[in-house]
Formats: structure tokens, sequence, C-alpha cells
């Protein structure tokens, strides 16, 4: 069956039913993306379970979304139910082993997972801009923020940086603008606004630290098999813009971290991206040319992007062309749309003469889809009526006890359960404030003098209640904080490759191209 140097997916069929040959995946072109679409009930929640399972033991790590919870059960064991067995029968699985895989939860508000963060500087101001649905001046203005915090080091963590930054550039509007031009008290509180329902919405608890180390979501088990993230999406489903966001930056975050490794074996992570019509509704035209990018260029660090949705309409054409590993299940073409989607899926396939694709793709059963893979030279194999193997592991959810357990005794337990709010760009504006106020205060006191005596402590044209400097010596943290800050300034401005500056270009560089 499955060796060392690819996945099991199914088999075949010849045009009378009859078994043909196996299909599988080439681990070497794991890296080449994928496509998994269907109805609703078609099996595409299945296919995406038996393929991480195909990875994680050929110690490929995995990234997933649980968009309905039933994802989960690949944590559990199998059970030897009729139809699956059955199923496994049809496609000459033999023996038919059942096996829990190892999972690490993460839920973005902490609950049916390990809390999974991100800094605010990290996200930057394009997908802050995107997240808040902010309008493309607006996101002008954002841009700008970001540069004043870069510049002033104010290290943005949390929603509250970002907020006191706002808040801050609103005060200093006059003068911003000037420099900046398009900078107003009312622009900049209209963005505010749009930062507390955002907080309102529950995205607090996703920005601050300890931040997600990637590192988390690579791991393997000492047994050599590839860890599967499933990310609890159920609640996040219901502000899908925070979810393709979130996605979307892990991303960029991944392509951001790893190294080039041209054409490994096999992939070094493999990320499912589920309901990924997401990502691209109502996206601007410069964002979809980012995700193009980013799609491209992840290949060569060794990510397999694989998008899973109902209609492969849902993905643009040029994202499309570079998913080579394709599992398409049954589409229904009742309405013109419908045919259209039918006729776009069959027309990307390499065509098999045995059957017209477009009736075969409204006519496959339940688990059953259209396969076709990469094989020698990355060519696409002639597409096949293929049924998709049974999961080794539970089919359906897992119980809230049993993921209790698992998040309990995962590799990550403990490391970021606790919010850690360390000195950040609020605290250093409340500081900032008071000393001006302090600063004022004193000024008063001593008949708001323009003349001083040298030496006697108030010869600092904004004295101090302690004396002294102007600026009291940074503490520890606070050196930390401007030094990291500058950090990523630099990062995102210079790049120390072409890779990283492309990235920063991702993230950052929309409105550099409209400036
Ligand atoms: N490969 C398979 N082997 C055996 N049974 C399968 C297979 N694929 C799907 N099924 C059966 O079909 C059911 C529906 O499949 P699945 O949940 O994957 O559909 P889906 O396309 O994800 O649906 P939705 O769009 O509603 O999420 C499964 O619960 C299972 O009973
Ligand atoms: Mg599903």
């Amino acid at each position: 069956m499955a060796d060392d140097k690819s996945i099991f997916i199914g088999a075949s069929r010849k045009p009378d039913d009859s078994y043909q040959r196996a299909e599988n995946l080439l681990l070497q072109y794991g890296n080449r993306h994928g496509l998994v679409t269907g109805a609703t009930g078609t099996g595409k929640t299945v296919s995406l379970q038996i393929l991480a399972e195909g990875f994680s033991n050929a110690g490929v790590p995995v990234f997933c979304a649980d968009i309905k919870g039933d994802l989960s059960g690949i944590a559990m064991m199998g059970t030897a139910q009729d139809f699956l067995v059955k199923r496994a029968e049809q496609v000459k699985l033999d023996p038919y082993d059942f096996q829990e895989f190892p999972v690490i939860f993460w839920d973005l508000f902490g609950e049916q997972g390990h809390p999974i963060r991100a800094t605010v500087s990290e996200m930057g101001p394009l997908l802050l801009s995107r997240l808040m649905n902010l309008s493309e001046a607006q996101e002008g203005i954002m841009n700008i923020a970001f540069r004043i915090a870069d510049e002033e080091g104010l290290l943005l963590l949390d929603l509250k940086d970002l907020q006191a930054l706002l808040a801050n550039i609103a005060e200093r509007a006059e003068e911003i603008g000037a420099r900046y031009g398009n900078v107003t008290k009312p622009s900049v509180g209209a963005i505010q606004r749009t930062l507390l329902v955002l907080e309102q919405q529950g995205a607090t608890n996703f920005f601050g630290e300890p931040a997600l180390r990637i590192a988390d979501i690579m791991r393997t088990t000492r047994d050599g098999r590839g860890a599967i993230s499933v990310l609890a999406a159920d609640k996040l489903m219901m502000n899908p813009r925070l979810y393709a966001t979130f996605l979307l930056w892990l991303m960029s975050e991944l392509f951001e971290e790893l190294p080039e490794v041209g054409d490994p074996d096999k992939p070094k992570l493999v990320f499912f991206f589920d309901e990924a019509h997401l990502l691209f509704d109502d996206a601007p035209k410069v964002l979809i040319d980012r995700v193009e990018q980013v799609v491209r260029l992840i290949r060569s660090k060794g990510v397999g992007v694989y998008f899973v949705t109902q209609n492969p309409l849902d993905i643009p054409e040029t994202v499309l062309a570079q998913l080579g590993n394709r599992v398409q299940h049954a589409l229904r073409a009742y309405t013109p749309r419908e045919q259209k989607a039918v006729r776009t899926a069959a027309e990307t396939f390499r065509p098999n003469p045995d059957f017209d694709c477009a009736t075969a793709i409204t006519q496959l059963g339940t688990g059953e889809a259209l396969v076709s893979t990469l094989e020698a030279k990355g060519v696409p194999s002639m597409v096949q009526r293929t049924l998709v193997r049974p999961p080794s592991s539970r089919l359906g959810p897992i119980t809230p006890d049993e993921r209790r357990t698992l998040i309990n005794e995962s590799p990550v337990a403990g490391q970021y359960d606790q919010t850690v709010d360390r000195e950040s760009a609020f605290e250093m504006l409340q500081k900032k404030a008071k000393d001006a106020l302090d600063a004022a205060a004193q000024q008063q006191e001593s008949g708001g003098s323009r003349w001083t005596i040298p030496g006697f402590g108030n010869d600092d044209p904004a004295p101090q209640p302690t004396g002294g400097r102007r600026a009291p010596a940074p503490r520890a943290s606070n050196r930390q904080s401007v030094a990291e800050a500058a950090i990523k300034s630099v990062v995102r401005s210079v790049g120390t490759s072409v890779g990283r500056a492309i990235v920063r270009g991702i993230l950052g560089s929309l409105a550099r191209g409209r400036r």
C-alpha cells in the first residue's frame, strides 16, 4: 500500500466500477499544494482527515482548522464500524488498522485548546486593516500609526497598546498630519471606534503575549510522527474575518520564519485552510495578489497549503493554478452558477478518456472523488474516479472530557495559558502623559519662569519632580521594548533577504505602493 514516499488516498475505479489501482499522493510533491472541494456532506472533512493522518504518519506536522468540531476525532482511535470496514475492503486497505494521532488543540478563545495569540506588531497594518475592514484612507492612517510606533519605540503588543497609540495620534493629529498628511482627529476617531467593535467581538484574547511560537506547531513525536495542530474554529467562525485574517497571518509567519529548503523529500508542514472562500470574499485585488504570492513562495519553505472549500470558483484563478494535488468531491449542478462551477472544476483536470469529467462530478457518491495528484516531474496525473479510504482515527467529534485530558497532557501545556502583560505602548504612553502633567505642574509651581539657575535641579526645559535629567534612564524592560521595536522596524523596512523583504511587503507594503 502506501510506502514511505507517498500517502494512500484510496482506490480508483475502472469504467465498469471495478477496482483499478491505489491512488497515492507523493510526499515529494506534498508542498505543491492542494485543493479539496465538494458540496455539503460529500466527504471533504473525511478526506482532510485521511490526508492529515497520512502526513502525520510520514513525520510531517499538520495545521488545520476544525470548523464543525468533527475533525477532533482524529485524536482518538477509530472503531471498526461496518461501513468503514466495507470501504476498507473496497479500496483494498489491508490491514485496516486503527490509530490515534498526536494532536495539539488550539483555540483563539482559549476554551477548546491552548490559547493562540499574536502581537499587534506581528500582525502588521495590512492585516489589521483587513481585519477591521478599514477604508483605504483609514489604512493609510494605520500605516502611519505603525511607523510612528516604530520611530518612537512604542511596542505594540495588544489592542490596548493600539488604542493608546491611536488616542495619542488623535491628540497630535495636527502635528502628525503636517508631517504625513491625511491624519485628522475625526479620521483617527473612526478607527478607534472600529477597534472597539473588534474588542467587543472577542479579538482582545487573540492579541498579546505569549505569542504563538511557530516551532510549537512544527513538532514531531518521539516515534517520528508529525503533530497535528487542530484549531477549534466553531466559535471563531462567527467572526469570519478574524478567522481568515488569523490563518493568513499564520501563513505569512510560517513563510517569514522558515528557511528556504528548495524541494524536500517531504513537506516541513502542511497547512489546511478550510472554508478558504472566506480568505477571498470581497478581498481587495491587492490582497489577493499578496496571497497568491505567499502561496507561490511558501512552497520553497517546504510548506504545503491545502485549500478546502465547497466550490472551486471560490478560489481566484491565479491561486487555483498553483494547487497541484486535487480531491474533487461531488458538486450539484442545478443553477447556472453551479453548472459553471462543475465545468470549471472539470476543466482543471487532465482528462481521462474513460469518462466525462463534468458528468462524473455530479454523479460521485459520498466519500468518492475525482483525484489527480502530481506524479513524476510534478506533472498532474490523469484524473481518476476514486473511492477515498476510511480514516484510522475516530470519525466524528471528541468528547469534552477527552479533549480536556489531551489539552492537559499536551507538550505545550502551561506555556500559553497565562497572558503576560509587559510594558508596552499603553504603559509607555501613560507614563509619558503623566510625566508631561507633572512637568506642567512643576513649571507652574516655579512660577513658569523661563530662567533657571544651573545646577539647582530645574535647569532642564521640562524638569521632573525627581529632578535631574529630562528622560529617566529607561528601565531594563523598557530598553528591551525599544530594542525590539527597533528590530521590527529594521526588518520591516530593510529585510535581510529577498524572502524577508517580500514578506514584509506582504504585510506592510500595500500603502507603500499607494503612498
Ligand atoms: N472516505 C470515507 N469513507 C467512509 N465514509 C465516508 C468517507 N467520506 C465520507 N464518509 C461519510 O460521509 C459523511 C460526511 O462526510 P464529511 O463530513 O467529510 O462531509 P463534508 O463534505 O465535510 O460535509 P460538510 O460540508 O457538511 O462539512 C461522513 O460522516 C461519513 O459517514
Ligand atoms: Mg466538513
